[in-house]
């Protein structure tokens, strides 16, 4: 079972993301277990403090060593990786996330307020930002990444039906219909009821690249 640990001040915010729909499925049959803790818990700090002023001054407060460290020397293995969220991270990809489900263990670090102290960066094995805006911390980051790992754990969703998720092969997705066959005066495209197995599976690739020249050239490149 893959062990997922995820360090915030914030455990609140994952009420809820891990109770509902395929996480909550894959935590119940036990395809991966998810812990938060609270890194607060480990400060040393008689008022249990987190952060400090910036060295050469500076607006905001910084997120200090010792918590974050201590907390990682206790959950880490020689077999885990640990990733902290980040803007300046490398960008996520569908690509880190298939890497990523195959991982014994992984420790999410979520950074907070205007920043964390420089040599936190040293425990870490990767670093990885969501895309290019600012979120006011890892939390959010470190949901959208445990939903985008978990799902491809092996026995998770239906072998195959992530085969042809957008990004596989570097195309979007093609275009999916359901019933009725017209709905205010919009046809599904005859060939998807044709019963023809090659030409449907044909339309969907045209369909795909067509989609993605139009929409995302860039993963053509
Ligand atoms: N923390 C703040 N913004 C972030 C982002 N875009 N990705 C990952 N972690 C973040």
């Amino acid at each position: 079972m893959m062990k997922i640990d995820i360090l915030t001040l914030f455990p609140n915010m994952y009420k809820g993301v891990f109770d509902e729909s395929i996480l909550k499925r894959a935590i119940d049959n036990k395809k991966v277990q998810i812990s938060i803790h609270n890194f607060r818990d480990y400060s040393l700090d008689l008022h249990h403090k987190v952060d400090d002023t910036p060295y050469g001054g500076g607006n905001g407060m910084v997120l200090t060593c010792q918590p974050i460290f201590d907390c990682v020397k206790k959950l880490r293995t020689d077999k885990t990786k640990v990733i902290l969220l980040t803007p300046d991270g490398v960008l996520y990809k569908q690509k880190m996330a298939y890497d990523l489900a195959k991982e014994e263990h992984i420790i999410f670090i979520c950074g907070h307020y205007e920043g964390f102290d420089e040599r936190i960066r040293s425990i870490c094995d990767l670093e990885i930002s969501i895309g290019d805006y600012i979120l006011t911390g890892g939390e959010l980051a470190s949901m959208v990444l445990v939903d985008s790992i978990v799902r491809l754990i092996p026995g998770v969703i239906e072998e195959g039906s992530h085969l042809n998720d957008s990004f596989n092969g570097n195309l979007l997705d093609y275009p999916t219909y359901t019933k009725p066959r017209v709905y205010e005066g919009m046809e599904v495209p005859e060939v998807l009821l044709s019963g023809d197995h090659k030409k449907i599976e044909q339309y969907r690739y045209q369909e795909s690249l067509k989609r993605t020249k139009e929409r995302r050239p860039d993963l053509l490149d």
